[in-house]
């Protein structure tokens, strides 16, 4: 199994070269078990789906499952078809920045009931500012506008739809 020794070799040598060839041996072996343990641990992070980086990250909610969402404090924080009941807002990103700051001196329905484009928001916001003493959103003003935005823009007209040829009463127009 082990090479040859060299010759020569007294007893205390002999013995010494044989030990040596025995560390390398077990070094290569625990070496082995390491790498062994580790592909193992690889193996039941992905097995069970664990993702290492989730233990020191912050955790994100998912706002596409509602019905798992769960900080839900009372009874009243219900979310039905997308919306925040009592509140009546659109349960999504940045709802709870909304409801922090938008629902304290009136109710989300009143802003829920509006609709205007991101500069008519920003303008309601400056008009509360001036004559409600609405704060300072600070650096929360572009994602609350993104919110009102995204929710609650003008409603889009649209193109008039396809005239249906054969549905239209035709007339000699009569000019005289
Ligand atoms: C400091 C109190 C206060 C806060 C906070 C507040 N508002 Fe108001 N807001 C008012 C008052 C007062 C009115 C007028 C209510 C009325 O006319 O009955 C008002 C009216 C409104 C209206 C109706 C405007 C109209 O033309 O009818 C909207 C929409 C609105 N707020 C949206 C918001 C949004 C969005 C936020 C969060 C950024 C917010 N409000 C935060 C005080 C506040």
């Amino acid at each position: 199994m082990l090479p040859p020794f060299p010759e020569n070799l007294d007893k205390d040598q002999e013995k010494q070269y044989t030990a040596a060839w025995w560390n390398i041996f077990f070094l290569v072996i625990g070496s082995i078990k390491a790498l062994l343990l580790v592909i193992c641990v690889i193996f039941v992070f992905l097995l069970f789906d664990i993702q290492p980086t989730a233990f020191w990250k912050k955790k994100e909610i998912n706002y596409t499952t509602k019905s798992t969402y769960v900080p839900i404090v009372d009874a009243d924080d219900r979310i039905e078809n997308g919306i925040h009941v009592s509140s009546g807002l659109k349960f999504d990103e940045n709802f709870e920045l909304v409801r922090a700051n938008c629902t304290a001196c009136h109710s989300g329905k009143l802003i829920a009931q509006n609709r205007a484009t991101r500069e008519g928001w920003q303008q309601m916001i400056r008009w509360m500012q001036a004559t409600q003493n609405l704060w300072d959103l600070g650096s929360k003003e572009p994602k609350i506008l993104d919110y009102l935005e995204k929710h609650y823009a003008p409603q889009e007209v649209g193109r008039r739809a396809t005239i249906d040829v054969a549905e239209v009463e035709w007339y000699i127009l009569n000019i005289e």
